[in-house]
């Protein structure tokens, strides 16, 4: 069990509503800086153990900051995301750049940046050098297709996803990589996402752990890292627990000791690429109650939409609301909350019970640090909102404001459109 907690009281979420109106996106620093120490703790043994935060889940520059402040560097997957990872003063290896299908002004910048580049793809290792030329330090993303049981909604079964490098291209690739000069190495593999049992980073690890000791044996070479990738889950729902880092980190240390220590690699700096297990838990979305409608199914209609958050939309993800002073009334009404997109599947809960909500009551949608914000988009017109940061103190940041219609209009050049039917 998880108890849904909050950082603010009501009151004072009615003062930051009051500066900076529903919706918004409110994250929690000292949750953010509370699970990343927890994280760096559980890993302490492991040689240079980093995590490189996931920007995609939370692309913000003040979030990524506390990040770097916290130790940890930068899973980018885009230019963009290189650019915030730049601008956030996360640069040379601190960034890990894990893209796929990517264009070459990408791989630029990531050179230019000094990145870690991991190649999802062999046919990569001659379009990376002959495009920017190849770095000193190349890692490649493993897919172990059938080789791997799991899998889920959100990343689809290993065989069935397009990432990657089989086990028979990897030891081609790196062959090759060899053979053009290439010394330093590292191995990523991402096989899952959101999931909240343990054994399955631990099989991960085992996994990663017997690919480099055949491959480094086979070819004679080296590997500086292996990188687990992201996926830890989060307990959306009240009744799941959180995943145990601590249960994780002993279990590879085990294998570790077993695997990599006798077979001459050590040491293997181990890291991870999560986003959700950093900041899902610690962000919230707020919204406002604006109308109530009872037609077949009792509906609340709120100021949010799904373009602030679309997990339940696309994965039917369930994410936890609080109605703010309503907690401890019964739960006594069955409600679909629903956002105003021309779309039936613009609901944040289906058939939900909550307390009898009235039009103006605060609602607070848990777990939205992570792939919340970022997933945003602007169907139906509908406007990004702020994001804002609670500091330990109770100050609130804005750390980007709400879009304007101005910014939605930004990219047409109405006057042309004059030009053209006055002719
Ligand atoms: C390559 C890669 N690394 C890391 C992540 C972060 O995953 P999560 O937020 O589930 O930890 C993702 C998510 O899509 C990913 O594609």
């Amino acid at each position: 069990m998880t108890e849904k907690r909050l950082p603010f009281t009501k009151a004072q979420l009615e003062e930051i509503i009051a500066q900076y109106p529903t919706p918004f996106h409110i994250y929690d620093e000292r949750g953010i800086r509370e699970n990343a120490r927890k994280l760096n703790e559980a890993f302490a043994w492991a040689p240079g153990f980093k995590e490189y935060f996931a920007v995609k889940a939370t692309p913000n520059p003040y979030i990524l900051k506390l990040c770097r402040e916290e130790g940890f560097g930068a899973d980018c997957s885009s230019l963009a995301e290189l650019i915030l990872a730049e601008r956030s003063e996360i640069r040379g290896e601190n960034i890990m750049f894990s893209s796929n299908n990517t264009p070459a002004d990408e791989y630029q910048k990531a050179r230019e940046l000094g990145a870690i580049i991991n190649l999802d793809d062999i046919t990569h290792i001659p379009y990376l050098e002959k495009e920017v030329g190849l770095p000193d330090l190349v890692c490649c993303r493993y897919n172990p297709g059938p080789l791997r049981q799991g899998g889920n909604a959100i990343i689809g079964l290993p065989e069935e996803a397009k990432y990657g490098f089989t086990k028979q291209q990897l030891l081609e690739g790196y062959r090759s990589l060899r053979d053009r000069g290439i010394h330093r190495f590292g191995l990523h593999t991402m096989v899952i996402s959101n999931e909240l049992d343990p054994n399955y980073f631990v099989e991960t690890a085992r996994m990663l752990f017997e690919v480099v000791v055949e491959i480094a044996q086979a070819l004679g070479i080296r590997f500086e890292f292996v990188n687990f990738g992201g996926g830890i889950g989060i307990p959306y729902r009240p009744e799941q627990n959180e995943v145990d880092v601590n249960y994780i980190s002993r279990e590879i240390k085990r294998l570790y000791d077993e695997m990599i220590v006798p077979s001459g690699l050590h040491p293997l700096k181990l890291f991870l690429e999560s986003g959700r297990y950093i900041t899902g838990p610690y962000g919230y979305l707020v919204t406002k109650a604006i109308h109530r409608k009872e037609i077949y199914k009792n509906y609340i209609g709120v100021d949010a939409c799904m373009a602030n958050l679309m997990r339940p939309a696309l994965y039917g993800a369930y994410h936890h609301i609080t109605v703010m002073g309503k907690e401890h009334l019964p739960h006594d009404q069955t409600y679909d909350v629903t956002g105003s997109l021309c779309e039936n599947n613009d609901k944040f809960a289906i058939d939900r019970q909550l307390p009898k909500i009235e039009s103006g009551d605060i609602l607070v949608i848990h777990d939205t640090g992570a792939h919340g914000y970022a997933m945003g988009f602007n169907y139906n017109g509908k406007l990004r909102s702020a994001e804002l940061l609670l500091k330990p103190d109770g100050a609130v940041e804005l750390i980007r404001r709400a879009e304007t219609l101005e910014d939605y209009f930004a990219t047409i050049d109405f006057t042309k459109l004059y030009e053209f039917s006055k002719c």
